[in-house]
């Protein structure tokens, strides 16, 4: 049985190519979601991929997760750093869960420097860029062999 895993791209996420060259890069989020699944299928995830602007659509996302997918990674955009309500959502379903940020959050504004989903997060890469995403597939995977060896 393939891991599954429900990656959750919050707010603005979608202007990925045209938001902040600078900061994001200039890869669309199409390109990103390509590599995320190439990513996922070298290491025989079974991915679902979901972006949304709305807080509680997300919240919505992560509530559906529990009993579906064995782990959760999470790009909660502006969320991240005023979502209680995605905090709340990720200790109640209480799945494995990785947080990702395309650029290093603790080295930007000092608005950014505190992230919510942190406080539940087992895992948070930063500054990678796309690369954070396969790090965090990676580290959720590795979770599932060693929850399954026991
Ligand atoms: C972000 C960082 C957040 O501060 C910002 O609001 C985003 C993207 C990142 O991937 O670097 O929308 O999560």
């Amino acid at each position: 049985m393939h891991m599954r895993v429900l990656v959750i791209n919050g707010p603005n996420l979608n202007m990925l190519g045209i938001r902040e060259p600078n900061i994001y890069g200039r890869q669309t989020f199409a390109d990103l979601e390509e590599y995320i699944r190439s990513e996922a299928e070298k290491l025989g995830l079974d991915v679902t991929l979901y972006q949304s602007n709305h807080e509680g659509d997300l919240v919505d996302a992560i509530q559906n997760a529990f009993g579906v997918y064995q782990g959760i990674l999470i790009n909660p955009g502006a969320y991240t750093h005023t979502s209680v309500a995605i905090l709340d959502a990720l200790k109640a379903v209480q799945l494995p869960t990785a947080e990702v940020h395309l650029s290093d959050i603790n080295k930007r504004e000092a608005f950014r420097q505190f992230s919510f989903v942190s406080l539940y997060a087992q895992k948070t890469i930063c500054g990678k860029g796309f690369e954070g995403y396969a790090e965090g597939l990676k580290w959720l995977s590795k979770q599932q062999q060693e929850e399954l060896r026991g």
